[in-house]
């Protein structure tokens, strides 16, 4: 581990918090650290703490890689949940989605959700100050579009969909699609549940705010 700068953060204490993040002895949805860029070699990133860590880190995204490339959906499940992630049942992962090899185990797929082609989930990022670690959660029946990002620490709730190239930084509401980038977040057409006549609450939350014209992501 390099050597630790007078004005660096404290690693040993943010590498011990992401431990109690990642064993999911915290509440929070995103885990955050102050730290420099990765390429200072903070001693934070998996790259620079261990050869160890940093091999066991690219195979893994080198396993994903070529597994969600491939065409059996039962096989990227069942791969995905041998990494930590919790995956439901009727799940469907078309071929050459990419999920964030560094925190798999932060990844919450619940029933019947799609996720499209090409598509990008992130579970970590580095910001100019600050490592952060996420967990994504996508809700029942959520879709995914093709070539969609869905970035670290966001909710994809409950039937809703990120169309296909739309990026979200921030929580879909359920029942609303999200479109284009920065993603702009609007009722899913005919959002009912069920035998409900009318849309569903945060469907119409959405539409309140969209009428008001302050429509976007939380
Ligand atoms: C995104 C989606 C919900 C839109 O469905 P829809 O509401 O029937 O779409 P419409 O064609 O009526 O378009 C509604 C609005 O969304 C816009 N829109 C549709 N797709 C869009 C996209 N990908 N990006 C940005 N805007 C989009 C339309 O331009 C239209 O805008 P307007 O109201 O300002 O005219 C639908 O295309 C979908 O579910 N896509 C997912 C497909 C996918 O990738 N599946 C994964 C399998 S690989």
């Amino acid at each position: 581990m390099p050597e630790r700068g007078p004005s660096d953060p404290d690693i040993r204490e943010g590498l011990e918090g992401l431990a109690r993040f990642l064993a999911g002895e915290t509440t929070e949805r995103v885990f955050r650290y102050p730290t420099c860029h990765p390429a200072r070699g903070s001693g934070f990133c998996h790259c620079d703490q261990s050869v160890l860590k940093t091999l066991r880190v690219y195979l893994r995204g080198a396993l994903l890689e070529l597994v969600l490339n491939l065409p059996w959906n039962g096989l990227k499940l069942r791969l995905l949940r041998s990494m930590g992630a919790k995956v439901g049942h009727s799940v469907y992962i078309a071929v050459g989605a990419w999920i964030d090899p560094v925190f798999p185990q932060l990844l919450t797929i619940e029933d019947e959700v799609l996720i499209g082609m090409r598509a990008r989930i992130f579970t970590h990022e580095f910001r100019r100050d600050e490592f952060r670690a996420g967990k994504v959660i996508l809700r029942r029946g959520a879709i995914v579009g093709a070539h969609a990002l869905v970035g670290c620490g966001v909710e994809v709730g409950r039937d809703a969909t990120v169309a296909p190239g739309a990026a979200v930084a921030r929580d879909v509401p359920a029942d609303c699609t999200a479109l284009g980038n920065p993603a702009r977040i609007v009722p899913r057409r005919g959002a009912s549940r069920g035998n409900e006549a009318t849309p569903t609450e945060e469907a119409q939350d959405v539409q309140k705010k969209a009428d008001g014209g302050t429509a976007g992501a939380k």
